[in-house]
């Protein structure tokens, strides 16, 4: 879908159809000569009423009013959600190009929000089932007073990614190998792209990882994103990625009811390549690394045991008591690599636990980081971005938790109890004390029921919180 902006008045565009959003307490901003809009919401057929729709013709365009409730409690959620709902009824109705109103007075999330929500909800996961007849919006155009093009355009490529970063999701195990992975992010254009492949794995020492890949015929792929160069101003933020291609649990076999939903476990990893391309995309001024550990964990005659015992990268033994606990154990290496490569701060994002689910649903990512102002600095781009993230703790007891019995870890706490956050406690082992964030996304990454996903399945979360993070960082160079 084509996205612009424009300064004219939506009815001077091209757009065959025309969204307006109409504020409690208020009337339309601007009416149409034959006072077509006041009357539909003084007949009552159009309301005010957070995500009311309506539809008017004049002049040989639709209009479709939409109710955004009350000026206050509109931020870029609900445009997010009034633009997904919009879109549904534009889609509907033959649209082919749609034109939004801006609202007077609104900030750039707003004008983000629409074009993300329109984006969003025009997605299809249509590699296997392509929809020939389907109705499809081929262009949307952001009509405001002011110039909203930068906004518009950045929004546009972000949800490209995040979409991109759902396609990823959303295909299965034996069309999205590691090595298909690794292909697909070294065509990432803007980005320097380098491929670890088993043996280098195993022969860098990063035994966890190599653990993990040994009962699958398909080999593990290390991929590493560089960008930014050695021109862009120094600190360098390390992206750490989960990207488990597909989890049946290994010998610890999860059962068959949901175990086809364990492809999308690269969905971290999904997130870091595809918020990398965006940034590459939109030059921003910042040095960032990328690292995914991509990974099948399947059962067979060469799988890890439990009670295997493996060595990380630094030295660091651990019991593999839970072949299912099989993240935390690409992590550590991966979490290994960023601190060899001495990056600044960490985030590393994952579908690590169910636990994290139990604890958070489908509304926010667990945060889990070793550093206050980290921290802070992550949760305000979940919150700019709508990708909501929320505190959980660690401390020294939930640490103890994961002291192996035989080795130094264990990848499984003996108390089944807590697996979120003896999860992160066990990846906090690896980042040390460099300023680290981990975001267990296992709730946020598969079937989150929002308007705007309205393509059940992947969303691509991390992409948009992980480049907002990132160009905040540029700015405060
Ligand atoms: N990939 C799963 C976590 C997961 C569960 C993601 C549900 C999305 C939805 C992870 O590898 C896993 O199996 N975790 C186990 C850990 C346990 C064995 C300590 C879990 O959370 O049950
Ligand atoms: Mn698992
Ligand atoms: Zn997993």
């Amino acid at each position: 879908m084509h996205v612009e902006a424009t300064t004219a008045s939506p009815p001077s565009t091209h757009a065959d159809t025309i969204a307006i959003g109409v504020f409690e307490g208020k009337g339309v901003a601007h009416e149409l000569p034959g006072g077509e809009l006041g009357a539909l919401l003084e007949s009552g057929e159009a309301r005010r009423t957070f995500k009311h729709l309506a539809v008017a013709h004049a002049g040989g365009k639709r209009f479709v009013l939409v109710g955004l409730g009350a000026r206050e409690a509109f931020d870029g959620e609900r445009a997010r959600i009034a633009a997904a709902i919009v879109h549904g009824r534009a889609r509907e109705l033959g649209t082919r190009t749609l034109c939004w109103e801006l609202p007077h007075h609104v900030d750039d999330r707003v004008v983000a929000g629409l074009v993300e929500g329109t984006l969003l909800h025009a997605y299809r996961f249509a590699r296997y089932r392509p929809a020939a007849d389907e109705r499809r919006l081929e262009a949307l155009v952001v009509s405001a007073h002011h110039d909203v093009s930068d906004i518009v355009r950045r929004a546009g490529v972000l949800t490209r990614a995040q979409n991109r970063a759902r396609d990823l999701g959303n295909t299965p195990a034996n069309d999205l190998t590691p090595e298909d992975l690794a292909q697909y992010a070294s065509r990432v254009a803007g980005v320097k792209v380098t491929v670890m492949d088993g043996e280098q794995i195993r022969e860098a020492g990063m035994g966890a990882f190599a653990a993990v890949a040994r009962g699958s015929a398909t080999p593990p792929r290390l991929i590493r994103l560089e960008y930014g160069g050695a021109d862009a101003p120094a600190p360098q933020l390390a992206l750490v990625g989960k990207a488990v291609t597909f989890d049946s649990g290994g010998l610890a076999l999860k059962s068959a009811s949901t175990m086809h939903e364990m492809k999308f476990d690269m969905a971290g990893g999904a997130a870091v390549i595809e918020a990398l391309a965006a940034i590459a995309e939109l030059e921003l001024p910042v040095r960032l690394l990328g690292l995914v550990g991509a990974t099948e964990n399947l059962p067979s005659g060469t799988a890890m045991r439990a009670g295997d015992i493996v060595t990380a990268q630094d030295g660091t033994t651990i019991e593999v008591n839970n072949p299912d606990a099989e993240g935390r154990l690409v992590l550590a290496d991966c979490l290994c690599s960023a601190v060899r490569d001495d990056a600044a701060q960490i985030v590393d994002v994952a579908t690590l636990t169910g636990g994290v689910v139990t604890a958070l649903g489908s509304i926010y990512a667990g945060l889990f980081a070793n550093d206050g102002a980290w921290a802070d600095r992550v949760r305000r781009a979940g919150d700019q971005t709508g990708e909501l993230v929320w505190p959980l703790p660690l401390h020294p007891e939930y640490a103890a938790m994961i002291k192996g019995r035989y080795a130094q870890l264990t990848n499984r706490s003996v108390r089944r109890e807590a697996t979120a956050v003896t999860a992160a406690e066990f990846l906090h082992h690896f980042a040390g004390a460099k300023p680290w964030a981990h975001l267990d996304i296992a709730g946020m990454a598969w079937d989150v029921p929002r308007p705007y996903f309205a393509d059940k399945g992947a969303t691509g979360f991390g992409v948009r919180l992980l480049v907002e993070l990132a160009a905040g960082l540029g700015s405060a160079l």
